[in-house]
């Protein structure tokens, strides 16, 4: 019988790969109750990668008692903030141990290239342990200087409870650390479902969490599809919070999910994010930063720079330079160590951008470069410039999420932040501009939770990032993330 190569490398990612992946419920790997799996691919090839549990509501419930009776009772309640620090130190250090087997891993289950797994997604995570390692000892309350007489008041920072965390497949590792790290440091337990089309670097990590000695039920993992692990995980009366990254689409459905016993909800969601080139900028390094703004992970990037918005003097200088750099961009399977660019997810959102791409070129836009899918083997999409859109376009204004930037020309500066607000959204946006005055003006301007100036897609634990509209709510990283996972609680005491 003929024996399939392993597509990875790395021992460990093998070994990984070599048999069908269990969930994680309450410190044991088991099987879904349904008994069935479903097939992880490779995005490069379209071949089948592993096979994974399919957890639905009964796994869901399982895990959330699991999460409940480690939150209230278990060993979890009682342990103090610097050992949950320390826990959370050791477990970065067990994803650097293994950052090899992680990178693989990402990169066959997601396509991006193994040079960006490894020096981005993998470091990434490990950087954010070690963030909210440090805030587990610095949850503190207040001491309230009252005006009532005879009072003496204080706060105190409660963690929420059991929290369900729910992620895309953009960044799968990198958006379970965002999510698990501080939910984590500040006390709470988790039921974590990873997305459908990527669920391997999350388990492989909650061998880690085992391995680091988190207490059972404290992280509990469940695998399975939206519509059904995900729909019980946010609408289930036992979970206190609900957090979520993905489309604006099912950000709503969540929250109206989320309404039956008033689970409180943070939410990022999708962007359109405009990206400002004045002509006083470094026009050689906004061509560069842009870019990177749009072609990042394949353009699958919540805060991808999508709407670039350059003045008119310059525009053809950077729209040529820039469809240059897109015709050189290389596009090949993420192992391989000449990617540049690697595949798209899956099938679904090839045939998405390839529909929303033909879409705009039938209203009338000009693809500079590309505007097709490569064809052949995987989910191929070739890095695309699209001009002469018009402001109603769907491709100017819905999120495309792979690797189309829509280049529009502007005259007057002072109408731009106008326009770059004129989007349902409001995640990111950059600006590029050599005037001090300008960028501080067009910071304030613009309705969006982040705004790079003179860079772009620059993410740091310490820096908050969410959205404002329909792009999200609530701010995850920095301390702002800790208001998400904590409850205030006024303590008032009388007979002083
Ligand atoms: P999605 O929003 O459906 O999936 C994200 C996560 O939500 C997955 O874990 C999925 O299983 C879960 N989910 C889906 N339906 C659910 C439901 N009814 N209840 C609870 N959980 C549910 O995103 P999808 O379908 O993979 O991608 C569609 C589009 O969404 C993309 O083209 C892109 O525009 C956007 N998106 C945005 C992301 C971001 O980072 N903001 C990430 C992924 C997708
Ligand atoms: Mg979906």
């Amino acid at each position: 019988m003929a024996v399939m190569e392993s597509p990875a490398k790395d021992a460990r990612a093998r070994e990984f790969l070599s048999v069908p992946r269990k969930m994680l419920i309450n410190g044991k790997w088991v099987d879904s109750i349904s008994g069935k799996t479903f097939a992880v691919y490779n995005p490069a090839t379209g071949e089948e990668l592993a096979q994974v549990a399919e957890g639905d509501k009964a796994d869901i419930d399982l895990a959330v008692k699991a999460a409940r009776k480690a939150f209230d009772s278990g060993p979890w309640s009682k342990t103090p903030p610097n050992v949950r620090g320390k826990l959370l130190w050791k477990l970065s250090e067990l994803i650097e141990k293994h950052a090899r087997s992680f990178a693989e891993l990402e990169t066959l289950d997601n396509g991006k290239a193994l040079t960006i797994s490894g020096a981005v997604d993998v470091p990434g995570a490990v950087e954010m342990f070690q963030y909210m390692a440090g805030w587990a000892t610095k949850i503190e309350g207040r001491t309230l200087n009252l005006s009532s007489p005879g009072f003496h008041a204080y706060t105190r920072r409660e963690p929420v409870g059991v929290v369900g965390q729910i992620i895309p497949w953009n960044f799968p590792l990198l958006m379970a650390a965002w999510k698990l790290a501080p939910a984590l440091a500040v006390g709470c337990t988790v039921v974590l479902k990873p997305a459908e089309q990527t669920p391997l670097t999350a388990l492989l990590l909650g061998e880690l969490i085992q391995e680091a000695g988190f207490p059972d039920g404290v992280v509990n993992i469940v695998t399975g599809f939206g519509e059904t692990a995900g729909a019980a995980l946010s609408g289930h009366d036992d979970v206190d919070k609900v957090a979520f990254t993905g489309s604006t689409e099912v950000g709503k459905i969540i929250l109206r999910a989320a309404s039956g016993n008033l689970k409180k909800v943070s939410l990022e969601l999708g962007g359109k994010s405009p990206n400002v080139i004045f002509a006083d900028a470094d026009i050689p390094a906004a061509i560069a930063g842009s870019a990177m703004g749009i072609f990042f992970n394949q353009g699958q990037v919540c805060c991808a720079g999508s709407r670039l918005y350059v003045e008119k003097k310059v525009f053809d200088t950077v729209v040529g330079a820039l469809s240059d750099a897109a015709k050189d961009i290389k596009l090949a399977p993420g192992m391989d160590p000449s990617c540049q660019m690697g595949p798209l997810v899956s099938q679904e959102q090839l045939d998405r951008v390839t529909r929303m791409v033909e879409g705009g070129k039938k209203a009338g836009a000009k693809a500079t470069v590309g505007g097709e899918p490569c064809g052949g083997e995987g989910y191929f999409y070739k890095p695309t410039i699209l001009i002469d859109t018009k402001p109603d376009m769907e491709v100017v204004k819905d999120e495309i999420f792979g690797p189309v930037l829509t280049a529009i020309p502007f005259t007057d500066p002072n109408d731009i932040a106008v326009e770059a607000n004129n989007t349902i959204y409001g995640l990111a946006a950059g600006v590029w501009t050599r005037d001090v005055s300008k960028a501080h003006q067009m910071a304030a301007k613009i309705k969006a939770g982040t705004v790079w100036v003179n860079c772009y897609n620059v993410f740091d634990s310490s820096m908050p990032f969410g959205g404002y509209k329909q792009s999200g709510i609530g701010r995850e990283m920095g301390p702002d993330v800790l208001e998400l996972y904590t409850e205030t609680k006024s303590v008032c005491i009388g007979g002083m």
